[in-house]
């Protein structure tokens, strides 16, 4: 038997092939163009995704018995704005996660509305990236496009609704829209009301491990597979990644280097932040998690490799860092290449560099970009130990997951011990395992994850590297609040 999960990501969608004991059979990977309209925006074609997924699908399972194919789900980029027409037409490329245009109606939500009443209503506060503050962008300022809105969906729920014809989301990505109330994992009458659009605009809800449907049969036909298919509603690709790390159940923690970086708490309890910083939403385990999300993690470093010293070559790179000098850069690097989220909230922020001097060498501002996210990140687990959350260790996966030197830099400025996972590939293993539930291979999320996931190796924090560490945060700290302003001048 054969399970597939889809990870829809930003720059690609990355398929994953798993058999019944968690064996992973094959990987493809496809990519699309994101697009940069302005300054901060950021946007997809949803037929891109759906293109390359069909043609990932198809070269996935070349060469295997496609009649093992018992399921297929998804971890998907989360937040994003797809709107359908009554024709089932994309009405305009989708708002992605990392779009920042929503400053003002992020305003309008907040401090006009309240961050009381949304926290009472969702369990959350407007983030630029948010897809209630993209639907009030749309009416403002595109009016006649929002005039044709039929159908409001997330990315993977696009996919999942072309393969299956079911309109359906899931619990822990509906959470990211803040249309959702997530401690009732139900929608929010209120938020439909702010927002003037109508009930059945949304998606059914489901669980992320339930089937919503089969592959339609022309589906199953152009791809070979068999038709009873199961489709399962799957996750938002954190949510995914946190079950395809074993990230579940009660208090354990997983750090995804993508795109995007987020740091991922799994709770069997609701519980909301009351410094607002972290998201709290519904997990794909049936429980919840708090999430802290900064906007540009591993991007910082396909960046600057790529698109600044115009190299593919990142484990060269990333050797050419002399470990003799970790913890003594004394360059810096704030990585808001697409503003922030978590925890400053500021879509205005912006990347830097400072600290250089006349020694300064190239592997000196590459090791500054990856410490600066990880510094970044550390301002997310601060909150998580301000309220109360203990973290000693955390799983990790993303791309920057398969770097030894980031892993390293993780353990020692978190001070955690981090576990490395068979597989760095979290989103897609996870829809793989959701959609291994939702066939009945196992009872449910927690014990399939318990189950499949293995820990291969250990990073442990050095008690020197901390130390030192501790004391480049410290000063690492200091360079948003000094450029603040300077950021909003920028912005005019
Ligand atoms: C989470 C978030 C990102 C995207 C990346 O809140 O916005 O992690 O899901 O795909």
């Amino acid at each position: 038997m054969y399970f597939i999960g889809i990870d829809l990501g930003t720059s690609s969608v990355k398929l994953l092939m798993m058999d019944e004991n968690g064996k992973t059979v094959n990987i493809v990977s496809r990519d699309y163009p994101l697009y940069f309209p302005k300054p901060g925006w950021s946007e997809q074609d949803p037929r891109d995704w759906y293109r390359e997924t069909i043609t990932g699908l198809k070269e996935l399972t070349e060469g295997f018995n496609k009649d093992e194919v018992r399921g297929i789900s998804f971890g998907g980029q989360m937040h994003g704005l797809v709107v359908l027409d009554e024709n089932d037409e994309v009405i305009r490329n989708a708002i992605l996660w990392n779009d920042g245009r929503t400053t003002k109606e992020c305003d309008y939500l907040n401090n006009v509305i309240g961050k009381d009443k949304l926290s009472e209503y969702t369990a959350n506060i407007a983030f630029a990236g948010f897809t209630a503050p993209k639907i009030l962008w749309m009416k403002e300022n595109e009016p006649e496009l929002f005039a044709k809105i039929k159908k409001i969906m997330l990315p993977k729920d696009y996919l999942a609704y072309k393969l299956t014809g079911v309109f359906a989301t899931d619990v822990s990505d509906a959470s990211g829209m803040l249309l959702f109330d997530v401690k009732n994992r139900t929608w929010s009458e209120e938020m439909i009301n702010i927002c003037g659009i109508k009930r059945e605009m949304l998606a059914d809800i489901y669980e992320s491990y339930d089937k919503i449907g089969c592959l339609k049969p022309e589906i199953a036909a152009e791809v070979g597979f068999k038709p009873e298919t199961v489709v399962a509603a799957g996750a938002g690709d954190n949510a995914a990644a946190a079950v395809g790390t074993g990230t579940v159940g009660d208090n354990r923690c997983n750090i995804s280097l993508g795109t995007s970086g987020t740091i991922f708490i799994s709770s069997k309890n609701f519980s909301v932040d009351s410094f607002n910083s972290l998201h709290s939403f519904a997990h794909a385990d049936g429980y919840y998690h708090l999430m802290g999300c900064m906007l540009s993690a591993a991007s910082c470093q396909k960046w600057w490799l790529e698109e600044i010293m115009k190299t593919d070559n990142y484990r060269g790179e990333q050797e050419s860092i002399d470990n003799e000098k970790l913890g003594d850069n004394h360059v810096f690097f704030l990585p808001y290449l697409m503003g922030e989220r978590s925890p400053i909230n500021d879509p205005l922020a912006r990347a830097t560099f400072t600290g250089m001097t006349m020694d300064t060498t190239r592997s000196d501002m590459f090791q500054a970009v990856m410490e600066g996210v990880t510094f970044a990140l550390r301002d997310s687990f601060e909150v998580a130990k301000k309220l109360g959350i203990d973290i000693k260790k955390t799983k990790v996966c993303g791309g920057g997951a398969r770097s030894a030197v980031w892993k390293r830099m993780l353990a020692n400025i978190l001070n955690v011990e981090v576990e490395i996972v068979e597989t760095e590939q979290g989103p897609s293993y996870g829809g793989a395992i959701l959609a291994a539930v939702a066939c009945g291979v196992f009872k449910d999320v927690v014990e399939a994850a318990d189950k499949l996931v293995k820990i291969v190796d250990v990073v442990e924090p050095e008690k020197e590297l901390v130390a030192k560490y501790e004391k480049r945060y410290n000063e690492f700290r200091q360079i948003y609040p000094a450029l603040k302003n300077f950021f909003a001048d920028l912005a005019k």
